[in-house]
């Protein structure tokens, strides 16, 4: 694994323009309605690592398929790990991304569970500027859009013996992005697994690996069958704690003002949650990062205890979650309106990610400059 520790060497990137690049018309046209996920920018980053060769060719070039052989690890054995963050683009038109130094070292953690080579935060930080250098004008100026930046890593060498793959490749990819959920940020309704879990004891639960969303989109299509926008997962061992949802962590909020969320070593520590947190404890709201069972949110929500329950995720923002159910459970109400300290929360977080109020945590990182 590469050392961390110390200043890597600055990476010089070769960059290639996109010569046949989207029209400024056909980007408005885009940026209109981007929905989540559908369009991608016109250029990305890419940097190969060689056991021999460390991190090197650093390369901005035109968005394209990539050239795989078809005995790459990572088609077999799924080792692969991601990122996903997001450029604002403030009033003045410069362009921020938030706390990228977090996701850097979420893909550093990742990738030692996935036995891939730790990129550098310098690298990581780089990349993401290399990307809005070329491809800036992605980034939109509407209201609530951003720009969804995709960093990932895969085992790219061509061998079907089972090790840790000595030849990997870094890429990141960006897509203009609207509201995750298409209804926006009304309340949605959750469906809770239990024939499946996400992770388990030992696995890979807390690295933001593929193998996690792949053994997600089964429940998950069960969710979206029964009129669902995502699956709750329990524990794996008892079904009885709660753990995350398939792409965003779980928090509930009682009536005198704590604020709640499951700890377990098999979720991803999200960072959006992370912040939501210190913004409770900045209002001296009560947090408690401990195990919730699901019978404390049942009974929380028949007594009153439990005033509002909320899912966050970069992707997601801050959604709330109206109801959970299943053919044997059912908590909460469909129609239940937001909660307010889930609006006000959402609220304060986008204004200081938007720079509309001050970045009192030092929490955001300027791209285009
Ligand atoms: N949990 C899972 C499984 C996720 O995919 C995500 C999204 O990235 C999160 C939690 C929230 O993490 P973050 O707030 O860092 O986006
Ligand atoms: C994110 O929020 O960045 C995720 O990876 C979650 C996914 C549902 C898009």
């Amino acid at each position: 694994m590469t050392n961390t520790d110390s200043t890597p060497a600055p990476l010089e990137f070769a960059v290639t323009r996109n010569l046949v690049g989207t029209s400024d018309a056909a980007r408005a046209e885009i940026l209109a309605d981007p929905g989540f996920g559908n369009h991608f920018t016109d250029h990305m980053v890419d940097i190969c690592w060689s056991v021999k060769g460390g991190w090197h060719r650093p390369r901005v070039q035109p968005y394209g398929p990539i050239p795989l052989d078809p005995a790459a690890a990572v088609l077999h054995y799924s080792q692969t790990i991601f990122e996903g963050m997001k450029a604002y683009r403030h009033e003045d038109g410069s362009i921020w991304t938030f706390r990228p130094e977090a996701n850097a070292a979420r893909l550093q953690r990742s990738a030692q569970r996935l036995a891939l080579p730790e990129l550098p935060t310098e690298y990581f930080l780089e990349s993401l500027k290399q990307l809005i250098a070329v491809d800036g004008a992605w980034v939109p100026t509407e209201e609530d859009q951003s720009l969804y930046i995709r960093p990932f890593m895969f085992a790219k060498e061509a061998f079907l013996g089972v090790r840790a793959a000595e030849k990997v490749a870094y890429y990141v990819i960006a897509s203009p992005a609207g509201a995750y959920f298409p209804g926006g940020v009304k309340p949605i309704s959750i469906w809770l697994s239990t024939d499946y879990a996400r992770a388990g004891r030992g696995g890979t639960g807390a690295a933001k690996t593929g193998g996690n969303y792949a053994s997600s989109l089964l429940p998950q299509a069960e969710a979206y069958a029964q009129g669902c926008a995502q699956v709750l997962f329990l524990d794996s061992s008892e079904g009885k704690y709660l753990e995350e949802l398939g792409g965003m962590n779980v928090v509930l909020v009682y009536k005198d003002g704590r604020v709640v969320t499951p700890e377990s070593p098999s979720i991803l520590a999200g960072i959006t949650l992370d912040s939501v947190l210190q913004l409770a404890r900045d209002r001296g709201l009560q947090v408690e990062q401990r195990r919730v069972t699901l019978a404390e949110w049942q009974e929380g929500v028949a007594s009153g205890d439990i005033t509002e329950v909320f899912a966050c995720g970069t992707a997601a923002v801050i959604t709330p979650i109206a109801q959970l159910r299943n053919n044997e459970v059912t908590i909460g109400d469909a129609d239940a309106p937001a909660g307010p300290l889930t609006m006000s929360l959402r609220e304060e977080l986008t204004d200081i990610q938007y720079g509309r109020r001050p970045d009192k945590h030092g929490w955001l990182t300027r791209l285009d400059a």
